[in-house]
């Protein structure tokens, strides 16, 4: 399980700590940095697919994601009585990934990500370049503790009480865990990239008339829903065939009372159908309301049948009424059992049932002089974290 999530000068997260729990909810009013922590989430997992500095890029290069505010703030700029602007920066710029895991054998990862030295001869100059990899064990990154480290484009591996360099170099664009995985010598770099790899996100389903959930659907035995929640139907069957068919009933039911989905299958064609209470035919999925579509869409990704070490939800309450977040509380609170799950929400509701279902990690975040900080919890609270020296 992880214990801890740190990003460093990644839009307004200067420098923050996320301490983890099995189930974490992440809120904050507009603007304190909740999407940020679910895109730093999503950058640390694209690192292990190969595709964190496309997106970095994407995003908009490291030029607008990098912390706009200073390196520090003095007590003067605190107190108003020195201007933020016009101080220059002294350090070179990084964004810093990482995380860590609760137990003594499970792995830690940072990353730093910083800009390439001016070198006129490559039409890619802004793309951002990987600095520095680290791999250790246990909560804390400890020099003792280090199990592997890449310097830009010199690898090491732990040895016994020394390091085995690796010849060939890796380059800047790419993460150490995408260009060096040889099993046998790097058993724990192939572990924790398969780990990353395996967590899953849930992002804002599309409901509306167009919806790739909302027409019927090739049918192949589906245990982890698309993030589109195109093959809608194929993932409620599997659940019902394989997995928890009654806690489907009982979810669909929570929110609906009296209704009941089902599964209807045209040669090699699925729909989902749900019947209801009062209506003499049941609705296709083509003919339920955005809400009622979203709600079985967070059905399937919640009652998986494969359910993933880690599961990373934003804002799951986009266009569900109020009645509804006390149900998908709990369905969440289920999928707890199975995964570690982040929730990212601004829904009072939603967070109040995820409270009453016992053990909460909560974070509220706040923004202060432009920078994200932890409103609810004192140091104490919060894990200690070190970066690796670049
Ligand atoms: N490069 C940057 N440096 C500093 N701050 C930034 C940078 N880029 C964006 N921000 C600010 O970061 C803040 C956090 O944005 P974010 O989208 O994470 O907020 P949010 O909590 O998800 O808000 P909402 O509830 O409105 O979706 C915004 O106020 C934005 O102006
Ligand atoms: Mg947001």
């Amino acid at each position: 399980m992880l214990s801890a999530l740190a990003i460093a000068n990644y839009r307004s997260l200067r420098q923050l700590t996320v301490p983890l729990g099995r189930l974490t909810v992440v809120t904050g009013p507009n603007g304190s940095g909740k999407s940020s922590v679910y895109r730093a989430m999503r950058l640390l997992a694209e690192i292990a697919n190969g595709g964190a500095i496309r997106s970095l890029v994407r995003e908009g290069g490291l030029s607008s994601t990098l912390w706009a505010g200073p390196e520090r703030f003095s007590a003067a700029m605190l107190r108003g009585d020195a201007p933020v602007q016009g101080t220059t920066r002294s350090e070179p710029v990084a964004l810093k990934l990482g995380f860590a895991g609760t137990e003594a054998d499970e792995f830690g990862y940072a990353i730093d990500i910083g800009l390439p030295p001016p070198i006129p001869a490559t039409a890619f100059s802004r793309d951002p370049e990987i600095k520095h990899e680290t791999i250790w064990h246990g909560p804390l990154l400890r020099p003792a503790a280090q199990l592997v480290d890449r310097r830009g484009a010199a690898l090491r591996l732990r040895e016994g009480k020394g390091w085995q360099a690796i010849g060939r170099p890796i380059p800047a664009f790419a993460s150490m865990m995408t260009e060096y995985a040889d099993p046998h010598a790097a058993p724990e770099m192939l572990a924790l990239r398969e780990q990353m790899r395996s967590w899953r996100f849930y992002d804002h389903f599309r409901s509306d008339a167009d919806a790739p959930a909302r027409q019927p659907q090739l049918g192949t035995r589906t245990p982890v829903l698309a993030n589109d929640g195109a093959d809608l139907a194929a993932a409620l069957q599997t659940i019902r065939e394989i997995g928890d068919g009654e806690a489907l009933d009982r979810a669909v039911d929570d929110a609906f009372p009296g209704a009941r989905i089902q599964v209807r299958v045209n040669e090699d064609r699925f729909e989902t159908l749900m019947h209801q209470h009062g209506l003499l035919r049941p609705l296709t999925a083509a003919e339920l309301s955005d809400g009622t579509l979203r709600y079985l869409l967070w059905i399937a990704a919640l009652l998986t049948p494969r359910p993933p070490a880690l599961l990373v939800l934003n804002e799951p309450e986009t266009s569900l009424h109020p009645d509804l977040l006390p149900a998908l509380g709990r369905l969440v609170a289920q999928a707890a059992r199975e995964s570690q799950v982040i929730v990212v929400s601004h829904a009072a509701r939603l967070i109040a049932a995820l409270e009453d279902s016992g053990e909460l990690q909560s974070v509220v975040l706040e923004k202060r002089f432009g920078e994200t900080r932890i409103a609810n919890l004192d140091m104490s609270e919060i894990p200690r974290w070190e970066w690796p020296v670049r």
